[in-house]
């Protein structure tokens, strides 16, 4: 079952789950434990990580004891390229927290081994205890991370072609759509379902379609999103606009 909860705006979304992640985080390093966040990337989540870094700055909470894994990042791309993911997030998100650099984990765009590299992003998250809470977006095209349609409810962290209204979608970050990769490295339908808590942001018109989708049609490969109804703790927290196809 998803659960819907509607916000005046995307700051309040971002405000509410920012407070969450920091209760989280506080509650779990009472009792000596780390809390690992899964994290997505692209415009939706960027009021999210503004208001992490003013809880950091203004009221002084610590992320010390987070450890991170970000749900994909292109083929291809390295650390230091404008559009690599990696780079997204030092930008927007880590270079402002005191997230110890060895506890964050990003998908090796430049990986030869893509395989093995895959597998064992799969092993870290298993080692660190599994994910506590998964900050996702949602694609035009029912993706969750990178997973396009069709992708199996089991499917796992792996290598993945863009569909093209992705690559499109995503070209307003590159300038022009030839230069968007056409792969990824995405984790799994399967390896976000096994987080315990998922939290997924859509705001504008933009996503009213493929949000109605997601919550009503059945589940099945063709609306990857659609899988999240079979998650027990899975909130979507929406704008009126992004809600009104419901
Ligand atoms: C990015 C990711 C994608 C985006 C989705 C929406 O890490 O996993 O699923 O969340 O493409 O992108 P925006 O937020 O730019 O509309």
């Amino acid at each position: 079952m998803i659960a819907t909860r509607l916000h005046p705006d995307k700051q309040s979304a971002a405000q509410a789950i920012a407070r969450e992640i920091a209760e989280l985080i506080e509650l779990r390093s009472k009792s000596g434990k780390s809390t690992v966040l899964g994290l997505a990337t692209g415009s939706t989540p960027l009021p999210l990580y503004a208001e992490l870094i003013r809880l950091h700055r203004e009221e002084k909470r610590s992320f010390r004891s987070v450890i991170t894994f970000n749900l994909d990042e292109y083929e291809g791309l390295g650390p230091t390229h404008p559009q690599s993911y990696r780079r997204f997030m030092e930008e927007h998100l880590f270079r402002h927290l005191d997230i110890p650099a060895a506890n964050i984990h990003i998908p090796d765009g430049l990986s030869k081994q893509t395989e093995r590299n895959c597998a064992d992003y799969e092993a870290s998250i298993r080692a660190a205890g599994g994910i506590d809470l998964q900050v996702l977006g949602i694609g035009r095209t029912g993706h969750i991370g990178f997973n396009e349609p069709p992708s199996a409810a089991d499917s796992r962290t792996r290598r993945v072609q863009l569909d093209e209204v992705t690559r499109r979608d995503n070209s307003v970050f590159f300038g022009d759509v030839t230069e968007v990769p056409h792969g990824a490295l995405t984790m799994g339908v399967g390896t976000i379902l096994e987080a315990r808590r998922i939290e997924l942001l859509a705001f504008g018109e933009a996503k009213a379609d493929i949000i109605r989708r997601a919550i009503q049609e059945a589940p099945s490969p063709g609306c990857p999103a659609t899988w999240l109804q079979r998650h027990a703790a899975c909130t979507f927290h929406l704008d009126a606009a992004a809600a009104k196809s419901l």
